[in-house]
């Protein structure tokens, strides 16, 4: 048993031996099923938690849940989500082909997610246009440091977009089988390659990719002040 939390994806305290490798009994019990709509509320918590600096949780729920739906129900998403006995310890969410997806979110949930980001900025003000601020501050930036354009990556990609283990299922496995999940998806959908950005200080999930055969390709600094690099890897 991993987990005993009411809301397991809402966590709960990690053990002594967190980031130990675990017995083989919850492993065994972990199944990944697809996500689905009433996952979301507690999915949106459990990332507040596992990404705290990610700026559209820190807008709050309705832009949240609005943003995670958008992964529901659709060719061009993947949302897994691995359960215990006792519930949910992990989840994984990608984009399988970046240009159908914009354009499937644009078409299908682009009205409610400008809706949903400008009632965030109403009730969250200084968190909006400090963003603003730091965004146009990197574009004037890139403009003034214009070097020569960068050639335009025409291949089928798929991100790995978020992938998180609650502690007590860490170093069983488990994110293992989110990841071959989400790749066996992405070559399903005919990718070319596969691409992920994990925070620089982030030390475990580095070493997590690293592992897993995932190339570090580059490195950037988001608008929202994160420092990122970036992985990828053949299909
Ligand atoms: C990243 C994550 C999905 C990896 O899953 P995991 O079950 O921890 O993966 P592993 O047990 O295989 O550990 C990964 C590697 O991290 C390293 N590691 C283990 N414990 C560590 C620790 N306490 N500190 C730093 N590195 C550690 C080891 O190199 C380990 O590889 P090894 O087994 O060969 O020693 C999981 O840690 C997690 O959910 N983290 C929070 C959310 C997150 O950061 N997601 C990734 C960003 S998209």
């Amino acid at each position: 048993m991993i987990c005993r939390a009411p809301d397991p994806l809402e966590g709960h305290p990690a053990p002594p031996s967190a980031g130990a490798p675990a017995s083989g009994a919850p492993l065994l019990a972990t199944r990944l099923r697809p996500l689905t709509a009433a996952d979301l509320g507690p999915l949106a918590r459990a990332q507040r938690r596992h990404f705290p600096g990610n700026v559209i949780g820190r807008f709050g729920d309705p832009l949240h849940t609005t943003y995670l739906r958008s992964f529901l129900g659709t060719p061009t998403a993947t949302a897994v989500v691995a359960e215990s006995v006792d519930g949910p310890v992990g989840y994984a969410l990608g984009v399988l082909g970046t240009v159908e997806h914009r354009a499937r979110v644009r078409r299908r949930y682009g009205v409610a997610l400008l809706v949903a980001a400008v009632l965030a900025v109403v009730r969250h003000p200084r968190l909006g246009t400090g963003m603003l601020r730091r965004r146009w501050a990197l574009r004037s930036a890139a403009r003034a440091s214009s070097g020569p354009a960068a050639p335009v990556d025409t291949r089928r990609l798929a991100v790995l977009s978020h992938v998180a283990v609650e502690a007590p299922a860490r170093g069983t496995g488990t994110a293992a089988r989110l990841v071959d999940d989400f790749l066996d998806r992405a070559r399903r959908a005919r990718c070319d390659a596969a691409v992920l950005a994990v925070r620089r200080d982030n030390t475990r999930a580095l070493a997590f990719y690293e592992k897993h055969g995932w190339r570090r390709v580059a490195e950037r600094s988001t608008f929202d002040g994160r420092d990122l690099c970036l992985y990828e890897r053949e299909l």
